[in-house]
């Protein structure tokens, strides 16, 4: 159920421009959003909609050209490195290419070390930090004692993905934001890092956004559906409203390349 709780990330007109002139693009347009704590979302569009740009502008990563962001009901600032590094501590995101999420030249107990770093844990005791390592991995199912001494590019795609929910699990941010978690991996790792975030979200009550072509997913998994057209939000509400009685053409148009929408999903099949 949609928790119409605590606002945790919300947006007025938020709107990114790339480029000038003849190379203009207007990639994201003047959009409204309202998340709450706990919720989870769905941004579902067509390639080229903007959905990765807002995601990008959530997290700081790239600047907004018009518009503002807030966090919790405040304005947010990220205007030096040290409040971005605040900022992280509470908005993560898994990205599509997990191949470039990790510096390629930091082993994997570095990139653990890393999230323990941001969480304020420099200090503890090389023990503690090994056992909140290990702790990590085996919530994805996999063993950090074979893992420390391997580069991330060393993994399969199916353990890198497990490893940046490990990540997640260390940062345990309030809001995260899952770019196409899914689409490099076979349908069966598919369901099992689904059911990895939810897990997850369940134990930490964190803000899931999920951004995805499939509206089929974003149906069998969130609360709150936002369709992303041409950089705007065309219709957005309860995934049944949204989906089940979509009002916009655009909306209608994805759904009917979704063969099965209105039966129950079987995850074995996913
Ligand atoms: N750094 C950039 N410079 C110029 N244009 C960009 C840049 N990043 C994105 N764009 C343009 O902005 C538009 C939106 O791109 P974006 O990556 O946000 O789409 P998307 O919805 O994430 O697509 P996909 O589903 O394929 O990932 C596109 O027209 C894209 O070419
Ligand atoms: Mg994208």
């Amino acid at each position: 159920m949609a928790s119409k709780t605590n606002l945790c990330l919300s947006g007025t007109g938020v709107t990114k421009v790339f480029g000038f002139g003849r190379n203009r693009t207007l990639a994201v347009d003047h959009v409204d959003f309202a998340f709450h704590e706990g919720e989870i979302i769905s941004i579902v569009g067509e390639s080229g909609s903007g959905k990765t740009t807002l995601a990008k502008m959530l997290l700081g990563l790239i600047s907004t050209t018009e518009g503002e962001i807030f966090f919790q009901g405040q304005k947010r600032d990220i205007s030096s490195g040290k409040k971005k590094k605040e900022y992280w501590k509470n908005i993560q995101a898994i990205f599509q290419d997990p191949f470039s999420a990790y510096n390629t030249f930091h082993k994997i107990d570095a990139v653990l070390l890393d999230c323990i770093k941001l969480r304020g844990g420099d200090r503890l005791p090389k023990e503690e930090k090994v056992k909140l390592m290990t702790e990590a991995c085996s919530f994805v199912n996999l063993k950090f004692a074979e893992l420390t001494n391997k580069y991330p590019f060393e993994l399969s795609g199916g353990q890198m993905q497990r490893l940046m929910i490990a990540r997640i699990f260390l940062l345990k941010p309030k809001i995260l934001i899952a770019d196409e978690p899914t689409s490099m991996i076979d349908a069966c790792s598919r369901a099992t890092i689904l059911d990895y975030l939810m897990k997850l979200r369940d134990e930490t009550g964190m803000t899931l956004i999920f951004i995805t072509h499939d509206i089929g997913l974003a149906y069998y998994v969130s609360d709150t559906v936002y369709i992303m057209e041409h950089g705007k939000f065309v219709e957005s509400g309860t995934a049944d409203a949204v989906i089940l009685r979509p009002q916009e053409p655009y909306t209608r148009r994805l759904i009917s390349d979704v063969p099965k929408i209105y039966e129950e999903w079987d995850l074995s099949t996913v």
